[in-house]
This record gives C-alpha cells, sequence and structure tokens, in this order.
C-alpha cells in the first residue's frame, strides 16, 4: 500500500478517483482491525494455515453444542462442507447466546413502521416471541428440513418468523413482498414448501398492499397439495379471507405457546435458508446456505466489515426479502448483539428526508444502504431544502456502507460529504445472494478508499482474476473475478438442481473448483485494488436488484400478442442499470398511441408476471430483431440502440440490417 497517496478531500472535483481517504485516526484507533499491517497479518494466517484459520474463528465466534472436528470437506468438490460433524443451531447463537452474555434488556430491534410508529424490543422479548412462534410451528407438525415459505413485510415478525424456522431446523425460503403470485407460487413449488407465512397486508408510502390475497392466488395455480398452513400475521386489520383448517392468525398461533423453546441441534451444513436469485437462464435458482459456515460469516463481516461495537445502533435499509436482509438484519447484527434498525416503507414516504430523520431520531451510528437509493435522494435533496441532509443532526454517524451494485464516484463523494460529513469511512461492499456475505471491502479502520472500488478481499477470501481459459491476470488487465478456494459461507447448492450449480459456478474449463462470481472486474496497476465491472452474463442489476434478461423476455413472450422479445440493460442515473426491452408483436408493428398502449400493457403484465421491479422503463418495437444469419439475436447491438448510441460494429454478418434504423428511436 506504500505506493498509495493521501489526499485529502477538500477538491471538489469528484471525478477524482485516483483520490485516497485513509481512515480517520480516531476510527483506525479503536477499529478491530486496525491498520494494513493487521490486515495483511491475518491474509498472511489464513494463507499459511487455511483450516486452521477458519477453525480458530469458529470455535471462538460461534456456539457449538457438540464441537467439529472436520473443518472443511473437500472430497466431494464443489460441493464444499465447512465444520459438518458440529452441532448447532443458528437462532441459538443469536438470541440464548446473548442473554447469556448479559444483554437480555439490551434493545435489539427499533423498528419504525411507514407511519412512523417505533416499537422497541429487547433480546428477552425477541427471544420470548421467537421460542412462542418455534413451538407454534411444531405445534402445526413443522419439523426439521421442512421448508417455510416467508412472504412477509418488514416487520419485528418478520425477523421473528425466520429465526423461528432456524430454532427448529425448519429452512426458510423468504419470497420479496413485491413478487406477483405467479412468482411466489414458482418458489413454492420449487421449495417444496408445507407452510407459507404472510401477512394481510403491507404499507408502502402509505399505501396499502395486499398479500394474503397473492397468497391465495398463488395457491390456486397448481402442484401445492404440500403446503398445509397459511399463518397470517395481522398488520393493517384489511380484509381478507380465512380458509378453514389451513389459514391461522399468528396471534392465535402464539398464544398459549411457551416461551420455552429448546433449540433443534443441527449440523453446520443443515440449510438454513434457501433463496432464489436471477441467474442467466428463464428460471430462477435457489440458492442454498449452510447453518454454521453461514452464520460465521455473518458475525465476522459484522466485525470486520462494520466494526461493530457494544454501542453501535447499526442501520441496514435492505429488505428481508434479499440476501442482504438476511445476513445484515435478520442474523449478523443479532449474532453479535447489536441494537439494529429495522424499517418499514420507502426513503421518500412521507418525505425524502426519511433516512436522515430516522438516523438523528434513532441515532444510528453505523448506516448502510443501496447506490441507487443514495442516487435518488441526492435528485431530492437538490429539488427541495427541506429534505437535504444538512437539515438533520447526522452527528451519531461513524461509519456508512453501499450495498448491491457499482457506487459511481459522484454519488461516493456526496454520501461522504453530505451524510459521513467527510469523517465517515464508506465501506463499499462486494457480495452476491451466492457469497453468503461480504467478499471485498475495505475495512474501515484500515483501508484507505477510493471512490468507486471496493478496495480487497477480506481475510480468508482468495479473489483473483482470471481470463477465459482461468489464467491470472496481471493488475491492470481486466477479466472474470473469480475466488479460489472455498469460504465458509458460500452457496453449498441450488436446490433441487446441483448440476447447474456445478456447471455455473464450477464451470470445468476453469478446472471444477474454482468459483465463479458471474462479474467482470479490474485492479489497480499499483493499489490492486478491485473495481467490479458489471455482470458478464445476462443478467441486469436494476435498483441493487438483480434480474434476468431471459426472465423478462419470457414474461413477456406469454403475452398473447407477444411474438418476439429481446431484453437488454441500459445505464440509468437513479437505478444504475434500466431495463430496455425490444419487442415483436404477432401483429404489424405498432406506432404512436397505439404503441404507447401497447407498452403500458405489456409493462403491467410483466408486473403481474414477476412483479413491478421487473416493469421494462422502455419497450421498443420492431417488425424484427437484430439476427445473424444463423437466428442469433445480436444482444450486443441492442445494448448500443439502447443506449441511444451510434453503431460502429461491424454489422456485416447480421441477415437484416435496415432493421436496426427502426430500432434506433425510443417510442
Ligand atoms: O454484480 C454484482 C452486484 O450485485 C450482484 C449480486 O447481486 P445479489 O446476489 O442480488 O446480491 C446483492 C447484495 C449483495 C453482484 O454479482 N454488486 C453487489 N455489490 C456490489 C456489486 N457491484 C459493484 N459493487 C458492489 N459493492
Amino acid at each position: 500500500m506504500s505506493d498509495l497517496n493521501t489526499a485529502q478531500n477538500s477538491a471538489s472535483d469528484v471525478k477524482a478517483e485516483s483520490r485516497i481517504f485513509p481512515p480517520p485516526a480516531a476510527f483506525a484507533a479503536n477499529a478491530t482491525i486496525s491498520g494494513m499491517d493487521a490486515y495483511h497479518a491475518m491474509c498472511k494466517e489464513a494463507e499459511t494455515d487455511y483450516e486452521g484459520f477458519w477453525a480458530k474463528l469458529a470455535r471462538e465466534n460461534l456456539h457449538w453444542h457438540k464441537p467439529f472436528e472436520t473443518v472443511l470437506d473437500e472430497t466431494d468438490a464443489p460441493f464444499y462442507k465447512w465444520f459438518e460433524d458440529g452441532l448447532m443451531n443458528v437462532s441459538y447463537n443469536c438470541l440464548d447466546v446473548n442473554l447469556q452474555k448479559g444483554n437480555g434488556d439490551k434493545v435489539a430491534v427499533i423498528f419504525e413502521a411507514d407511519g412512523g410508529e417505533v416499537t422497541k424490543v429487547t433480546y428477552k422479548e425477541l427471544h420470548h416471541k421467537v421460542c412462542q412462534f418455534a413451538n407454534g410451528l411444531k405445534s402445526l407438525g413443522i419439523t426439521k428440513g421442512d421448508r417455510v415459505v416467508i412472504y412477509m413485510p418488514m416487520s419485528v415478525e418478520g425477523v421473528v418468523a425466520m429465526q423461528a424456522c432456524a430454532r427448529i431446523g425448519a429452512t426458510h425460503s423468504v419470497v420479496f413482498g413485491g413478487f406477483s403470485a405467479k412468482s411466489l407460487h414458482e418458489r413454492i413449488v420449487d421449495v417444496g414448501a408445507v407452510a407459507v407465512i404472510t401477512a394481510d397486508e403491507q404499507v408502502r408510502g402509505g399505501k396499502h398492499l395486499p398479500l394474503k390475497v397473492i397468497v391465495d392466488e398463488a395457491l390456486t395455480l397448481g402442484d401445492c397439495e404440500k403446503v398445509k398452513n397459511v399463518v397470517i400475521y395481522k398488520r393493517t386489520g384489511g380484509a381478507i379471507n380465512l380458509t378453514a383448517g389451513r389459514d391461522l392468525w399468528m396471534h392465535d398461533l402464539v398464544a398459549n405457546q411457551s416461551d420455552v423453546c429448546e433449540p433443534e441441534w443441527v449440523s453446520a451444513e443443515h440449510p438454513l435458508f434457501i433463496l432464489y436469485t436471477s441467474g442467466s437462464t428463464g428460471k430462477p435458482k435457489g440458492v442454498q446456505h449452510s447453518s454454521g459456515g453461514y452464520l460465521l460469516w455473518a458475525i465476522l463481516t459484522m466485525k470486520w466489515t462494520f466494526d461493530i461495537k457494544p454501542s453501535d445502533v447499526f442501520w441496514c435499509t435492505a429488505d428481508i426479502g434479499w440476501v442482504t436482509g438476511h445476513t445484515y438484519i435478520t442474523y449478523g447484527p443479532l449474532a453479535v448483539g447489536a441494537t439494529e434498525i429495522v424499517f418499514e416503507g420507502i426513503p421518500t414516504f412521507p418525505n425524502a428526508g426519511r433516512f436522515w430523520n430516522m438516523v438523528e431520531k434513532h441515532k444510528a451510528t453505523i448506516f448502510y444502504t443501496a447506490p441507487t437509493a443514495i442516487r435518488s435522494l441526492i435528485k431530492a435533496a437538490d429539488a427541495d431544502a427541506n429534505v437535504h441532509p444538512a437539515k438533520f443532526d447526522l452527528s451519531s454517524l461513524r461509519l456508512l456502507g453501499s450495498v448491491g451494485e457499482p457506487i459511481n464516484p459522484e454519488a461516493w463523494m456526496w454520501y461522504y460529504n453530505n451524510i459521513g460529513r467527510g469523517n465517515c469511512p464508506i465501506v463499499d461492499t462486494f457480495w452476491q445472494t451466492e457469497t453468503g456475505g461480504h467478499m471485498m471491502t475495505p475495512l474501515p479502520g484500515a483501508t484507505p478508499l477510493v471512490p468507486g472500488s471496493c478496495t480487497l478481499p477480506l481475510p480468508g477470501i482468495m479473489s483473483a482474476i482470471v481470463d477465459e481459459t482461468g489464467h491470472d491476470l496481471p493488475n491492470g488487465q481486466g477479466g472474470i473475478l473469480v475466488v479460489k478456494r472455498p469460504w465458509p459461507a458460500m452457496i453449498r447448492t441450488i436446490w433441487g438442481d446441483p448440476e447447474r450449480f456445478k456447471k455455473g459456478y464450477f464451470p470445468e474449463e476453469f478446472g471444477g473448483k474454482i468459483y465463479l462470481a458471474g462479474d467482470g472486474a479490474i485492479r489497480n496497476k499499483d493499489t490492486g485494488y478491485f473495481t467490479i465491472t458489471g455482470r458478464i452474463d445476462d443478467v441486469l442489476n436494476v435498483s441493487g436488484h438483480r434480474m434476468g434478461t431471459m426472465e423478462i423476455e419470457s414474461a413477456l413472450v406469454a403475452h398473447p400478442l407477444v411474438a418476439e422479445a429481446a431484453v437488454v440493460g441500459k445505464p440509468d442515473d437513479t437505478t444504475g442499470e434500466a431495463i430496455c426491452a425490444f419487442v415483436v408483436l404477432k401483429r404489424s408493428r405498432p406506432i404512436g398511441d397505439e404503441a404507447k398502449q401497447i407498452a403500458t400493457e405489456l409493462r403491467n403484465w410483466v408486473a403481474k408476471e414477476i412483479g413491478p421491479i421487473a416493469k421494462p422503463k422502455e419497450i421498443r418495437f420492431g417488425d424484427n430483431l437484430p439476427k445473424t444469419r444463423s437466428g442469433k439475436i445480436m444482444r450486443r447491438l441492442l445494448r448500443v440502440l439502447a443506449k441511444g448510441e451510434t453503431i460502429t460494429q461491424d454489422v456485416s454478418t447480421l441477415e437484416n440490417p435496415a432493421i436496426l434504423d427502426q430500432l434506433k428511436e425510443a417510442q
């Protein structure tokens, strides 16, 4: 790191990505990992004795009911196993361990609802709620290994539901509340759920949105015979139908349950959860995570990346429907005994000062959000001085984080100066649903920061950049991001599809044992810092949400009017990437008002098929799509058209070059 210059942040040129922000001295002095020497020493330790490094951390950081003897089992690679003969329970590690440590009366969750009502729950109360609900689930006959789908709003009850599943060894699969009945159905069937936990409604930005109605619809779509019960949390009291013998209220289920529930001791390899994410085919994949290795990494990254201290008030703004909400709301913060904020709603309601108002009100010390939210709040602050962060007391903050998509240097600088007031490090955390927790991120008390770079891998994470044949590339040359050694929190398999797991993440071309992240990256020549250059597969990142282009295409062609569709991403100032769909209808190409009207219909159709997050921002109609003579759609050209740029590439292999002119204009 000796090559790094240490410039101050006084310059106004926000494009100067080469500027470097060293950790504030006071922060570094008290940090869990203080200074780059400490970081390098940990990396060295991992390199010298990989298994010993992880074993020590697993013994120190987790409560084991029966200690493990085997650390890493590679015999069935890439189906790696960690600490498999050890017995533990994730909920016990998050709750009981805290009661034993004297944290019983400490606030675990500060929940703020969409309307601003605040509920505080201590560790003792959370333990009580989780045990009662776990007993309730048991009374329904749900046992270890059963899968339970959770389709809930952001709430204390959502966290309780996940923890209760973990307590009894049931594997949860949380489905984001914005997914449609069809998407929910697909996941219920694929995972083979025996129960669905939901709410009557959810509330977002003052609007009541149905959840139970969507569950009812999903369960009528067929093949759901395994689902014996639907448990409903009463969020709003909105009208719902109860199916006798199947549906019951959460409050009725727990009413007479004991608040003592002996945890189910499971192997560290027991699947804690399955979370669906988009890939390059039309079908979402169920990413299966373990118990022991996963929780270990949730704990370590809370300590290393977030430098969590007993006095912190930690706030991750994610939804429990995404992996960030799993690791940095439901599990990580609780396992380290933190006080955390959980919020319901959206950052722009009742106004775009919601986040800053909540930081001030609850004295948040660590704030973790997505670049999309930052970018939209920059716009809002520019437009309305009343919601500008300068209007709020943000002095409680000591650390900021970013997750889910690349953060552009402009947004980074605004975040640093306006939210962090120039003295809070920003941890730009690169990771994925599959990785379980952070992979590459600055350490706030050690790593000099460079806007837009996730800097370096965490100790024990063997990231590298390779070419298409799997050979290492030198710094300065962009390539494919890989991880060369298994790590405890890694994906274990794709639920029900081990072949897809092997082929997708550990391809034979790379020797079958190296994890392929699905992203491109480049390392800085001097510093070795990593910058993510974006997905190398057909996956888009819209507002930090992963969307498969094929998923959206399949939804579009399912519409009776659509003959063919190709979906590409185009850069967007707020959402990072936006969805642009090129569509050929079965009838003639529409123009003018008719085109607008059909585009609206198709957008709503996609929202119904997948969920509102998958709605294309733009739809262009053509008589055909640009294809090679062998009939392959040339997406490369569509990307250029979507951006509004002129095609300079060779189009001689194109069957129908004239079509490019037609598709050039946004309609
Ligand atoms: O492309 C990378 C991008 O988000 C993808 C993972 O998406 P998902 O599984 O939904 O998990 C999101 C929350 C961890 C990655 O393959 N991504 C995530 N974090 C960053 C990022 N790209 C750049 N910088 C990041 N910090």
